[in-house]
């Protein structure tokens, strides 16, 4: 540790960067062990391991952020390890404890904090935990070993040169079954939105929307991220569904819209033919934070809210709030930060 990195924070984009350190841990015979940092980014399974062939796994997703006084610090760790175990439960895996869970990753943050860009590039260090199935297998039935993981990237500002919006089209295709796991953070879920991701990609748009898979009326998510809309009389609405992955960005932002900006806020179906409601809309996650929706296109018509090249003034002030409170320079709500000190 110590050595001195070099990377240009201006120019990272969201891609594997190997960095030093990763924690692992490992269940067997019913517990997981201690766990430790490692310095070896390869993992050795068995060809027979669930979650090569039957897609036991599930993963997350979670940022650390340098603030203006040096400090690092994530965001709703505790968020995260909550959604981890959710996924776990719906594949039959084993749960992590949650200290287990956000003790992994203030040790990855912290062991790593020379990949942690500095305060006002809007750079970030990007942290994966997952969990796989692993061991000899070969029928359709749950591992009986699991290895957890939690490795890092540090990855780049989402908007080089400032919020804009970006257009999305209805897809035909769904992301998840009724009951099956779109609520679950399941790699299986990623896997089957290669495809419509790329066929909006060839149309000239950012990503698809996917539709509820049992009546294709009503918006769920929009690509890897949950859809929000501003109705013309200043309510902060997002969809409600068993099977759209809960975002801790869209319940942060509903808590800001509430708390913060006096909206009120409103988690209910939201019908793609009454979009007309929304003056402004984005979608919301923890890679960009909000991507402001210029318009949707659904039925061969594009549907513009606020702008297809400015940002609404509710979504920039929504924005710049979440933003504020992840890099430390908005105060957060009672533990939503945990602070990574020298000696976490
Ligand atoms: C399908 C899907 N929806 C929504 C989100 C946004 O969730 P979060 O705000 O927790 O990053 C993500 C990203 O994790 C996602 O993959």
């Amino acid at each position: 540790m110590g050595k001195n990195i070099n990377i240009d924070w201006n120019e990272l984009g969201f891609d594997y960067i190997k960095t030093d350190f990763r924690y692992i841990s490992v269940w067997k015979d019913g517990s997981w062990d201690d766990g430790k940092l490692v310095e070896d980014n390869m993992l050795t399974i068995s060809e027979g391991s669930p979650a090569l062939h039957y897609g036991q796994q599930c993963f997350e997703g979670l940022k650390c952020y340098r603030r203006k006084d040096g400090k690092i610090q994530l965001f709703r760790p505790d968020q995260n390890a909550k959604r981890l175990n959710n996924s776990c439960r719906r594949l039959l895996m084993p749960e992590i404890p949650e200290e287990k869970f956000i003790s992994a990753c203030v040790q990855v943050a912290k062991a790593n904090e020379e990949y942690v860009a500095p305060h006002g590039t809007g750079a970030t260090l990007y942290i994966r935990p997952f969990i796989i199935g692993v061991g000899d297998n070969i029928g359709v039935k749950p591992a009986e070993e699991y290895i957890f993981c939690v490795f890092c990237c540090p990855v780049g500002p989402y908007f080089k040169g400032g919020v804009t919006p970006v257009n999305f089209m209805i897809s035909d295709y769904d992301r998840a079954a009724p009951y099956g796991t779109g609520a679950a953070k399941v790699g299986g879920n990623y896997a089957a939105s290669l495809l419509p991701h790329e066929n909006s990609a060839k149309r000239g748009f950012a990503d698809c929307i996917y539709l509820d898979p049992a009546t294709h009326t009503k918006i769920e998510e929009v690509g890897a991220a949950n859809f929000f809309g501003i109705t013309k009389d200043n309510k902060f609405v997002t969809p409600k569904s068993p099977s759209i992955l809960p975002s801790i960005t869209k319940y942060s932002l509903l808590y800001i819209a509430k708390e913060y900006l006096g909206m009120q806020v409103e988690e209910r179906d939201v019908y793609i033919d009454k979009i007309y409601e929304f003056a402004e809309a984005g979608a919301c996650g923890t890679a960009a934070v909000i991507t402001p929706i210029g318009g949707i296109e659904y039925k061969d018509k594009l549907h513009v809210f606020y702008s297809e090249t400015e940002v609404g003034p509710v979504t920039k002030k929504l924005y710049d709030t979440l933003y504020g409170i992840q890099f430390g320079d908005v105060k957060a709500p009672q533990g939503w930060i945990i602070e990574i000190s020298s000696d976490s």
